[in-house]
C-alpha cells in the first residue's frame, strides 16, 4: 500500500503543475497517468511550439455555464506568474500575435520545465498506470491501480477532456465526478474545424489551402482572424474560435471583406469602371482563383454595369454576410478542447475542491471552463492547478 498526502490522476498540463506546486508546500505527491509519456498534449500544442499563455488573459476569454467561476484562480495565478517561471528556466519565447506567447524552440521546453519542477520536489510521474477503482475513506481516498493500492488525503482529477483520444484522452474524470455525485454538463468538441457537405463543399475543395482574413460571427460572438478553406470544409483560427459558440444546425456568418464598405465599393466601381467584369474587380480583393470561383459560382460574372441595383445589393450581402451552415465539426479527433464537463457550481472556485466530496479536487480541462484559442487553455490549466495546489 502506497500511503501519501496527494494523488493526482493525469500528468498533463494541470497535473504536472499541481504536483510541482503541492510538492513545494511539502506535500507528498503521487502523480499517475495511464499514458506512456507525460504531457503529450503539451508536446503537440501550438503546432509544436506550445502557445503556453496569452498576455491578455481575462475571464472574458473563457466559456462556461458559470462564467464567474474562473475569475478567482486566474487572478491568483496570472500569465505573468507563468511567464516568470518560463523566464526562470530561460526558455526562449516570443509573442506571435494577439498576445499569444510561443516557444522559440519546441514545446518540449515547457514539458521539460514542468518535469524539472516536479523532480525538484521529488515527484516523478508514474506512467502506464491505470486506476481501476476509487473509494472514499474516513481519512481521504483509497485507489486500486495497476501499480497497486494507494491511500491519500487529497485526490486531484486532472485527466483533461475528450479531445484527441489517440493522445490518451478519456472520459475518466467525468466518471469519477459522476461516482461522487457531481452534475456533468453536456460535452462537445471545441476549437475544431467545420465540415461542409452541401453544394459549398466543391468550393471549399477547390479553394483548399486558401486563407482569408474575415470577421466570423455566431450567437452574438465575433472573431476577426483568418479562415482557411480545406478539402472537408472550413478551418483556420477564426473558424476554430467560433466553433466553440456554434450549435448544430445554426448558420455562421462570414464577412469576407471586414474592412470594406462593400455596397459603397461596388457603387464606385460601377461608376468608375462600368465595363470591368465582377471577377476582375474581385481579383483585386481576393486571390485570382477565389475571385473567379465566387464570381462564377455565386453571381455569374459579367461587366458591373449590367447588374441591377438589387443584384449589386445581393452581391454585397453575400460578400459581407455570407451565411454558412456547417454539416458538423471534425469532432474530438481533431478538436483542441472539450466544452462542458464537470459543473463548476459544485466545485469551490477558491480551492477547486468538490463541494460534494471533501478532499476531491478537479483541475484543468475536465471542468466546464474552456478558453478561446491563443494560450488561454494552458493558462487555465496552470491557474486551476495552482489554486488546488495551495489546499491539497
Ligand atoms: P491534458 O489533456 O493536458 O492531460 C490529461 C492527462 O490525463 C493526460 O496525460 C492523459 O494521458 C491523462 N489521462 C486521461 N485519462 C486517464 C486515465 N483514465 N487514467 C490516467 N490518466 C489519464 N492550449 C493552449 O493553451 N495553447 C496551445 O497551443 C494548445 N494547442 C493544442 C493543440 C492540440 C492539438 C490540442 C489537442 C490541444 C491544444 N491546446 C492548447 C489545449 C490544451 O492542450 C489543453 O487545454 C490542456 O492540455 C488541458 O490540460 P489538462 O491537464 O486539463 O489535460
Amino acid at each position: 500500500m502506497r500511503d501519501t498526502d496527494v494523488v493526482i490522476i493525469g500528468a498533463g498540463a494541470a497535473g504536472l503543475m499541481c504536483a510541482a506546486l503541492a510538492g513545494q508546500r511539502g506535500r507528498r505527491v503521487l502523480l499517475v497517468d495511464h499514458a506512456n509519456k507525460a504531457g503529450k498534449k503539451i508536446l503537440m500544442s501550438g503546432g509544436g511550439n506550445c502557445n503556453f499563455t496569452n498576455l491578455y488573459t481575462e475571464p472574458a476569454n473563457f466559456l462556461s455555464q458559470n462564467p464567474h467561476f474562473c475569475k478567482s484562480a486566474l487572478a491568483r495565478y496570472t500569465q505573468w506568474d507563468f511567464i516568470a517561471l518560463v523566464n526562470k528556466h530561460q526558455i526562449p519565447h516570443h509573442e506571435k500575435k494577439l498576445g499569444q506567447l510561443f516557444c522559440d524552440n519546441k514545446s518540449i521546453d515547457i514539458l521539460r520545465m514542468l518535469l524539472a519542477e516536479c523532480e525538484a520536489v521529488g515527484v516523478k510521474p508514474m506512467l502506464e498506470t491505470s486506476v481501476d477503482r476509487i473509494e472514499k475513506t474516513d481519512a481521504g481516498y483509497r485507489l486500486e491501480t495497476s501499480a497497486g493500492p494507494m491511500r491519500c488525503q487529497s485526490l486531484v482529477i486532472a485527466t483533461g477532456g475528450l479531445s484527441i483520444p489517440t493522445m490518451g484522452a478519456t472520459g475518466f474524470g467525468y466518471q469519477v465526478a459522476r461516482q461522487f455525485g457531481h452534475n456533468l454538463l453536456p460535452t462537445r468538441a471545441g476549437l475544431v474545424p467545420f465540415t461542409i457537405t452541401d453544394q459549398l463543399k466543391d468550393l471549399c475543395n477547390e479553394l483548399s489551402g486558401t486563407s482569408v482574413d474575415c470577421l466570423v460571427s455566431c450567437n452574438g460572438k465575433s472573431f476577426r482572424e483568418n479562415i482557411l478553406f480545406t478539402h472537408r470544409g472550413l478551418s483556420g483560427p477564426a473558424i476554430l474560435q467560433i466553433s466553440s459558440y456554434w450549435l448544430p444546425g445554426q448558420a455562421v456568418e462570414i464577412n469576407l471583406l471586414p474592412d470594406l464598405d462593400v455596397p459603397a465599393w461596388l457603387a464606385q466601381q460601377r461608376n468608375d469602371r462600368p465595363n470591368a467584369e465582377l471577377r476582375t474587380l474581385l481579383a483585386e480583393l481576393f486571390t485570382k482563383k477565389m475571385a473567379t470561383l465566387i464570381a462564377e459560382q455565386w453571381f455569374v460574372s459579367k461587366p458591373i454595369k449590367q447588374y441591377t441595383h438589387a443584384e449589386l445589393e445581393q452581391i454585397a450581402q453575400r460578400l459581407s454576410a455570407w451565411q454558412v451552415v456547417p454539416a458538423g465539426t471534425e469532432g474530438y479527433r481533431t478538436a483542441e478542447v472539450t466544452l462542458g464537463g464537470v459543473d463548476t457550481k459544485e466545485v469551490s472556485s477558491k480551492t477547486m475542491e468538490s463541494l460534494k466530496s471533501p478532499g476531491l479536487y478537479f483541475i484543468g480541462e475536465v471542468l466546464d471552463v474552456t478558453g478561446h484559442l491563443g494560450g488561454f487553455n494552458f493558462q487555465w490549466a496552470w491557474a486551476s492547478a495552482h489554486a488546488a495546489a495551495q489546499y491539497v
